[in-house]
């Protein structure tokens, strides 16, 4: 069903309580990629331009309910100042008076702009409490949820806060995540492609099943693809199995062929004896003994020119997981290969979250890209067609 949507709200002289994902990598006080931050950037606009005092709260890598002074979210506060060009109110708790003097101190400066401390250093957070969320929702008047990439949490900012506030909308990022993985699942423009990467079938098999029930083709890359090709008895020496996976992998495949949907795997692929950059390397195609305990690390080139093929007239193509070890420049060029196919798409393309992202983002190809979802797990559970209590809490059109 349909959520309200922050547009749909009366934001005036509201303190409006917006969650937003300020889990981005981080490492020795430099941000590695902001575009979780830049995409909460348009809400974060949209309700300040519309009268609102905007209270931002997002978790910051796993804590585990304790303070932890380097996942203190003041970096991250200070870098979202200098690209909303405005003073940004630190709260160094999320809760208490802390936070309700930061929220009284952005409206006394007329900065309007609150960041809540790091949510994960309560337990109450990831335990979904209520009293916690009450504390929470005691700031605002209003819940705003633009956080995607925690959606698939039943966390107390996520979940049980909309308990205490109302109206809880969507923001602009979580709507449009919806909007495009959501056509994807239920009305994809055809024909459709979905690319499945990544390295192990067990994280994957869900979005491999719902999608396999949609798509019109099932391209699979990755070290998973050799769980696939070791199900169909092809040697792959020490290329990374799951053994426990062998049968739902077979089931995968009958289902394929049963239904005439094309599941492929790759033809050839770049084997090595160790995952490091300068190991020797060689392209063998698939099958070929020459393996011996050698393993694969990476689409060939014959591969990402049949899979480019069935991608050249796509209409909807969803792409999850890499195709090889594409941090290492060596083993890059299958990966990167199949970035620029998606790239060249004429139809709508969304890459999946994680590392797909920094995939698309090292082919130089992410501005040509429909959509890049921000959300990881939570963009696996969706696309593997699992509830997302972060939606679910949402108050319904
Ligand atoms: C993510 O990075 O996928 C989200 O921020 C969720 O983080 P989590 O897996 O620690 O809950």
């Amino acid at each position: 069903m349909a959520k309200l949507s922050v547009q749909d709200i009366d934001l005036k002289g509201k303190r409006a309580f917006v969650r937003i994902d300020f889990n981005v990598p981080f490492k020795d006080g430099v941000i590695g990629d902001d575009t979780r931050i830049q995409a909460a950037i348009p809400t974060i606009t949209y309700a300040l331009t519309h009268g609102a005092t905007v209270i931002l709260a997002s978790h910051f890598g796993r804590p585990k309910g304790k303070v932890v002074p380097e996942l203190s979210l003041r970096p991250i506060g200070e870098h979202l100042a200098r690209l909303v060009g405005r003073t940004v109110t630190f709260a160094t708790d999320c809760i208490g008076p802390a936070a309700a003097a930061a929220v009284k101190q952005a409206q006394a400066d007329g900065n309007n702009l609150v960041l809540l401390e790091n949510l994960r250093f309560h337990p109450e957070e990831s335990a979904n409490d209520p009293e916690f969320a009450r504390q929470l929702a005691a700031l605002a008047d209003v819940y705003v949820d633009d956080a995607f990439g925690v959606t698939h949490r039943a966390h107390a900012s996520v979940a049980a806060i909309t308990k205490f506030l109302q109206p809880a909308v969507a923001g602009m990022q979580l709507e449009e995540e919806l909007r495009y993985l959501g056509k994807a699942l239920e009305s994809p423009e055809r024909p459709f492609v979905t690319i499945v990467g990544g390295a192990k079938v067990s994280d994957k098999l869900g979005v491999v099943e719902n999608l396999l029930h949609r798509a019109d083709r099932v391209l699979i890359g990755g070290a998973m693809a050799y769980t696939f090709l070791k199900a169909r008895n092809v040697p792959v020496g020490r290329s990374l199995v799951e053994k426990d996976w062998l049968e739902p992998a077979r089931a995968i495949m009958r289902y394929a062929d049963g239904v005439g949907i094309r599941f492929e795997l790759p033809v050839d692929h770049v084997v090595t004896d160790r995952i490091e950059a300068g190991a020797p390397h060689e392209t063998l195609f698939i099958g070929d003994t020459a393996i011996d305990d050698r393993m694969g690390v990476d689409i060939g080139s014959a591969t990402v020119k049949i899979y480019g093929a069935l991608l050249a007239d796509a209409k909807t193509v969803v792409w999850n997981g890499p195709m090889g070890v594409f941090e290492i420049d060596d083993f890059a060029a299958g990966t990167t290969g199949i970035a620029k196919a998606v790239a060249n798409v004429k139809g709508t393309t969304i890459i999946g979250g994680g590392d797909s992202v920094a995939a698309v983002k090292k082919a130089g190809v992410a501005d040509r890209i429909t959509h890049i979802s921000v959300g990881g797990g939570a963009s696996l559970d969706y696309l593997g067609g699992r509830r997302l209590p972060g939606v679910e809490a949402l108050t319904n059109r």
